[in-house]
């Protein structure tokens, strides 16, 4: 038997799968859904709060991804534009884009796609000015 103290994990719940991360990591949310669980809906832009390109949803909040530590988490709810699609309103949103042409090079539309999920969900009148203030295309 190994003299070695396992590091303590906490649980999060990533597009309604339970997963466990080490509670000491100095992952971002960013790094830990792209490099650990294969998730690369997400994308990194500027790494530094300013672009949305790595909005996912934490607890139904659009959140910016590189911001946040994945240790900070704990039974937290991620949810990522993988699973964000699949919903209805997921899929209402990815079309109107493709019928509008708005995807451009499409780097950044995955954020785009769930800024406009939380707003259309959460807010009590939508504005997609305030949706995509946090949102930068080229
Ligand atoms: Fe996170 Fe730009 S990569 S806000």
């Amino acid at each position: 038997m190994s003299n070695q103290q396992k590091s303590p994990r906490i649980p999060i719940i990533v597009d309604g799968s339970d997963v466990s991360v080490d509670a000491k990591s100095h992952q971002s949310l960013l790094a830990y859904l792209r490099n650990e669980l294969l998730i690369t809906g997400c994308k990194q832009g500027c790494a530094t709060g300013n672009c949305g390109a790595c909005t996912v949803l934490v607890d139904g909040t659009a959140t910016q991804a590189c911001q946040v530590s994945i240790a900070s988490l704990e039974n937290n709810k991620v949810e990522t534009v993988e699973s964000i699609v699949q919903t209805a309103l997921g899929k209402q949103i990815t079309e109107a884009l493709i019928e509008r042409d708005a995807a451009q090079c499409g780097y950044c539309l995955p954020g785009i796609v769930m800024a406009a999920y939380d707003e259309l969900s959460n807010a009590k009148t939508p504005d997609p000015k305030h949706a995509l203030q946090h949102n930068l295309c080229r």
